[in-house]
């Protein structure tokens, strides 16, 4: 393979360019060579969504927005389910007809049937859902809670980050078994390692890990189905409603708190669900594809 070459192994299509360092291989033995490396600019493909039709939840703000912004720059036909009336507006006013919108929520079944006949109705066809809806627990520790709230908060935190996938997983088989297409979940680095949740959100994000795996198993061959594991990103991730906890703030931290040195933002994940939704990933399903910048080793 000749200089500025690749091959067609499909993570490259997770970058847009990169900078080569051009070393002449009839010279690699002269010092002064390698110590004065050419750079070349060179450009790699991103991965294509054309005429992919993409039922997206949790897609009105945050992660999911971003995803939806990478989605149909790349010719994907999307729809989202969120329960965030006003983000959905923005959607409609930013996109237009360009992305559909269905106002509801994940731990319903019946909207994510409905949100699924909507996308067959307007696209002909679904080819990926993608499982993202999701609310935090703040880092609330067993001890800290208080005995009588933990029934709702367990229902409540439960039914959005765990049922929401399973539910929407189910409404989308039919149509994904004929479209032999794929699901795509968010986990989190909360789903590997404790102490980036707490008690009641590692533990659901513990569960997608089992959610991907065993639906990976039952689904094959006619769907694939993976799992982004982000670490932190600097979003408004809502609280538990009923135990009145705050959002996430969505203020980045110093960046020297991270191991790579740099605060991760939501559009850094989006090729990670493009690569999962397409057939660049054809060899992947019950994956967990941690992209947590390290923080669970130095953890
Ligand atoms: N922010 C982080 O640090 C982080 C890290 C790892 C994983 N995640 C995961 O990423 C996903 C997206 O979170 P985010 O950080 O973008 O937060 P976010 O609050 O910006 O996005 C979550 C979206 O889900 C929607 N939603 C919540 N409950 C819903 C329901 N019952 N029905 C329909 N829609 C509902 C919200 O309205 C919102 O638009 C979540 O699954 C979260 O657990 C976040």
């Amino acid at each position: 393979m000749g200089s500025g070459q690749f091959s067609c192994f499909p993570l490259t299509g997770f970058l847009k360019s990169i900078e080569l360092s051009e070393i002449d291989s009839t010279s690699v033995r002269d010092a002064s060579t390698i110590a004065t490396p050419k750079t070349a600019k060179v450009e790699l493909p991103t991965i294509d969504l054309t005429g992919r039709c993409v039922l997206l939840t949790g897609g009105a703000s945050g992660l999911g927005r971003a995803i939806v912004d990478r989605f149909v720059a790349g010719g994907a036909h999307l729809a989202v389910l969120d329960r965030s009336a006003a983000g959905l507006t923005e959607l409609k006013t930013r996109y237009g007809r360009k992305v559909l919108t269905f106002h509801g929520n994940v731990a319903c079944f019946d909207d994510n049937v409905k949100a699924v006949s909507t996308c067959v109705e307007s696209f002909g066809r679904l080819d990926v859902f993608i499982g993202n809806a999701g609310i935090y627990d703040q880092k609330a520790s067993l001890d800290s809670l208080p005995g009588e709230s933990i029934s709702d908060a367990f229902d409540e935190l439960f039914a959005i980050d765990v049922k929401g996938y399973l539910l929407g997983a189910k409404a989308a088989l039919p149509e994904l078994r004929r479209t032999h297409g794929a699901i795509v979940f968010t986990a989190s680095v909360a789903s590997v390692a404790p102490g980036f949740g707490g008690i009641l959100y590692t533990t659901a994000k513990h569960a997608i890990v089992g959610l991907t795996k065993q639906l990976a198993l039952e689904l094959a061959p006619e769907i694939r189905v993976n799992a982004v594991a982000p670490g932190f990103i600097p979003t408004q991730l809502g609280g538990i409603r009923c135990l009145e906890q705050a959002s996430m703030s969505a203020q980045a931290p110093d960046p020297s708190r991270f191991l790579l040195k740099r605060v991760p933002l939501t559009e850094d994940y989006v090729e990670l669900y493009a690569f999962f939704a397409s057939e660049s990933s054809v060899t992947l399903t019950g994956s967990i594809l941690l992209a947590d910048g390290g923080s669970s080793i130095r953890h």
